[in-house]
């Protein structure tokens, strides 16, 4: 097959990068910009004529979808642009691969939810409430994607985190290696997600061809519940920074310019029993990365 990855200088599209070196099926990356040492082809997902003329020249079976406005504070003043990329865009990618019949795999956020006051994890039928212009958008985004009747694989994920850009992780490891105090929010709740863990599981579904017959919404994070305080604990206990000493607080101490869920857990029970995988434990892949990041 051939497989497109778009946004793949982000996060995920790093991660998919690595994990599908040595595939048998052929990975062709792309992004809005080069980045030196990596092999990127340049694709704006606004532009559908130009999504068109990759596809047929390249001849595409399967777009992974890496790319996204993921400025949850910056959207609420930049609704369009957030729409135009995490709405119209994955549409026009859905548009593309319907025409082919081809399968878009598209990742959303748990940030569709939280609107409406619940402690239990929530389902992928599950009514979306979101808080914010990012998780409206996203929202927009599914069901645009799945209006076009493509056939389609959508992944719900969240707090996700890498050795690559900007992420909660390095922000701690940086402040805790640096600050002797430090307060962070323990009510708000969820489920950290290391992108070569969902990265993985992307690439293991689409190479074994599990997808047919299997559109939909699926949730996926890694295992486990914690605050984004519990969080910054681990994230100084594997990094050896001892001497911050990290304290718990009230989300209203730290004035957002959106509202975020307070109970963010997603229950991941259809992902496993569909495609059959196990998924790491947050703080077994926590480890991982923060090794990884400290290798670089
Ligand atoms: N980060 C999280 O905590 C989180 C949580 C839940 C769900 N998600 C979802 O997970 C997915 C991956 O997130 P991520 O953190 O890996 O994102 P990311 O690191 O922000 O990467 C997104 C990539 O998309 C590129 N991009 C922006 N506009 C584009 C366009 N018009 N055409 C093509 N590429 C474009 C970006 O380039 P520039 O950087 O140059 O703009 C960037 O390389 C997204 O769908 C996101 O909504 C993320």
């Amino acid at each position: 097959m051939n497989i497109l990855v778009t946004g793949a200088n982000g996060q995920l599209g790093n991660e998919m990068r690595i994990v599908s070196r040595g595939s048998q099926d052929h990975y062709i990356f792309t992004d809005v910009v080069e980045v030196e040492g990596q092999e990127t082809t340049i694709l704006d997902i606004t532009q559908l004529e130009a999504i068109r003329r990759v596809v047929k020249e390249q001849e595409i079976d399967v777009i992974v979808n890496c790319a996204a406005y993921t400025n949850v504070d910056k959207a609420e003043s930049e609704p369009e642009l957030a729409e135009l990329l995490n709405a119209k865009a994955p549409e026009n990618l859905a548009r593309a691969m319907k025409e082919v019949g081809g399968l878009l795999v598209h990742i959303s956020t748990d940030y569709v939810f939280g609107g409406d006051p619940y402690n239990t994890p929530c389902k992928e039928d599950q009514k979306g409430t979101p808080t914010g212009v990012y998780g409206l958008t996203k929202l927009h985004g599914e069901e645009r994607i799945i209006a076009t009747g493509v056939d389609y694989l959508i992944f719900r994920t969240a707090w996700l985190y890498s050795e690559f850009g900007k992420n909660f992780v390095k922000t701690m490891l940086n402040l805790t290696a640096t600050k002797p105090q430090l307060k962070v929010v323990f009510d708000q709740v969820g489920t950290p997600t290391y992108a070569y863990d969902l990265a993985k599981a992307i690439f293991d579904i689409v190479g074994s061809r599990k997808f047919d017959g299997r559109t939909g919404i699926y949730h996926y994070s890694n295992e486990g519940v914690c605050s984004w305080f519990d969080f910054t604990k681990m994230i100084a206990e594997y990094a050896g920074n001892i001497s911050c000493d990290i304290q718990p607080c009230h989300s209203e101490e730290f004035p957002s310019p959106v509202k975020r869920p307070a109970y963010s857990v997603l229950d991941k029970t259809k992902v496993k029993d569909t495609f059959g995988i196990t998924i790491p434990y947050w703080t077994d892949s926590l480890r991982t990365c923060i090794k990884h990041i400290k290798e670089q």
